[in-house]
């Protein structure tokens, strides 16, 4: 280093660790279905979903950051001071001016680190890729300092009552980001498509909600999709003809057979299909070479744009690209179906689900992931990551494996049911108490986990403060013990607010 800055520069700039949240109370699609009153399948068919992630009075979405940055930065072993920038991508605002990325400065003031730069982007569920990107940007420019990047990003998505609500979910990760990275941010290889549109937007600062019109929302998705799949194929296939020695690709044309997976920002699992079957019909029109002749023959003179309302079609291309679906995305869907959607962080679950798909990193390497970012109103990105074995980097596709793995049987064994009764008792009571001041969390805390960074108090000028909960031995008891406690311990809760008058309803 010198006065001008890192003399050496970065190569292969991509994730190196990755630390992710899983809310510990859900609901099951199935008996939200009962409970709402809709057709049997309408959400675990129609949507995809099979569960949803619900948090308590001491979640809020600094908590869920808070957690995964201070396990990120435990797990890793990455001392504070070795990072020199630190982005945030959310949605979930709870204040107008103080960013979240200030909030998370608290882990680095006991190891007199100030100098961290970025703050928070926000543009719906678009937020965690602006926020990447701008981590990259640092490392590639002549500001880069040599120390790492950390991308936090998180959000609590709640609906109102109504068809948007079996939709939400919540999740949070931090991406730690840095050169001679196991999986790499291709460089050249980025679409971009924005537009004004109001299909989802926040405008009622005293709500939690959004005002979403969800029909529009998915067709400009779509359309988002085509523009940045055309993109993305025309500036890599022109990538690959002006850097032909340096390139990943291996061959001239790029379409949906260059990549091991296609992953998509996942609101909920079915559109993440009719995503791939989408693009699979963008191939279909270019008549790509590795779908017969035969095949291509009957959509060679469709016009893709006029195109986005036909459910026939729809139904027989997601028929005929089962087989891709399968392959390339269903296996980065895990965390979607079973916490539904997260927002900014919900591409990059699928992301890790799709690496902890794979038994054998060895796989992985040299192969190609094509992702899709989408934020309403509307901001939406398409580019890929390459997977490659590392050397002389103590971070490895193995150990990103690891703590997804990690991750994935918190998932699976250590979350608890709620009744949908519950659910919308809890979301009731975040309602009510959102910007109420002061305020106390009262809901069990026995859903905490060693390590979670929860909510203790906000004063009467709103200032939040948190703490580190710290099981001893029996306070995480055996998880069916647990299951069944926690239940009758939220029941017993809301009987008691109920019975004293300090109710919701
Ligand atoms: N069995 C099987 N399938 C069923 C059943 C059933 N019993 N009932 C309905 N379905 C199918 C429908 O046919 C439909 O399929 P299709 O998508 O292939 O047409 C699907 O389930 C959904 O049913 P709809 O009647 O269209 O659902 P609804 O209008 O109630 O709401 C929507 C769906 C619009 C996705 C709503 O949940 C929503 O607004 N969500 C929030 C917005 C959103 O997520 N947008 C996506 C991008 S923007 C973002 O990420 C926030």
């Amino acid at each position: 280093m010198n006065g001008t800055g890192y003399l050496h520069r970065p190569s292969s700039v991509g994730i190196l660790a990755c630390e992710l949240y899983i809310p510990s109370l859900y609901v099951e699609q199935s008996a939200l279905e009962i409970y709402d009153n809709v057709s049997k399948g309408k959400y675990t068919i129609g949507l995809g979903q099979q569960r949803m992630s619900i948090c308590s009075d001491h979640e809020d979405i600094c908590s869920l950051c808070l957690t995964v940055l201070s396990r990120l930065l435990d797990e890793t072993g990455v001392h504070p001071q070795q990072i020199g920038r630190l982005d945030v991508g959310t949605e979930t605002l709870i204040d107008k001016a103080k960013s979240i990325k200030t909030v998370l400065m608290q882990l680095f003031v006991d190891h007199d680190n100030t100098a961290v730069e970025g703050a928070d982007n926000i543009n719906a569920c678009y937020g965690g890729t602006a926020a990447i990107f701008n981590a990259i940007h640092w490392i590639e420019s002549s500001f880069w300092d040599g120390r790492y990047a950390v991308v936090v990003m998180g959000d609590i998505a709640v609906y109102s009552k109504g068809s948007a609500r079996p939709t939400g979910g919540a999740g949070a990760c931090a991406l730690l980001i840095g050169p001679n990275a196991p999986v790499v941010f291709e460089s050249g290889c980025r679409a971009t498509h924005m537009a004004h549109v109001y299909d989802f937007y926040k405008p009622n600062l005293n709500s939690l909600y959004p005002v979403v019109d969800g029909h529009l929302s998915i067709q400009c998705f779509t359309s988002a999709l085509d523009t940045c799949y055309t993109q993305y194929c025309t500036k890599s296939q022109m990538n690959h003809e002006t850097h032909t020695h340096t390139s990943t690709l291996t061959s001239r044309e790029v379409n949906l057979s260059t990549f091991a997976a296609v992953l998509f920002h996942t609101p909920y699992v079915k559109l993440a299909q009719k995503s791939l079957a989408r693009l699979y019909l963008n191939d279909l029109i270019r008549a790509c070479p590795y779908i017969p002749t035969a095949i291509t023959e009957k959509y060679k003179n469709l016009d893709i744009r006029t195109l986005l309302n036909d459910k026939d079609l729809e139904r027989e291309i997601i028929d005929q690209s089962k087989e891709l679906f399968e392959q390339k995305t269903a296996p980065g869907l895990y965390f979607s179906q079973n916490m539904g959607n997260m927002y900014t962080p919900s591409l990059y679950y699928s992301l890790f689900s799709f690496l902890m798909s794979q038994p054998n990193e060895e796989q992985l390497y040299g192969r190609r992931i094509l992702l899709f970012s989408y934020g309403s109103g509307l901001a939406s990105s398409m580019y890929s990551v390459v997977c490659r074995k590392v050397h002389e980097c103590r971070f490895t596709l193995a150990q990103l494996q690891r703590s997804i793995q990690r991750a994935g049987h918190r998932l699976d064994h250590e979350r608890v049911e709620i009744t949908p009764d519950i659910m919308d008792k809890l979301l009731l009571e975040r309602e009510e108490n959102d910007h109420k001041v002061p305020f106390i969390p009262k809901q069990p805390n026995e859903i905490l986990k060693s390590g979670d960074i929860y909510l203790k108090s906000i004063d009467k000028n709103y200032r939040r403060y948190y703490d580190k909960f710290i099981a001893n031995d029996n306070s995480e008891s055996n998880n069916n013990n647990t299951e069944k406690s926690i239940q009758q311990l939220y029941t017993e809760y809301f009987q008691k607010r109920q019975t004293s008058g300090d109710t919701n309803e």
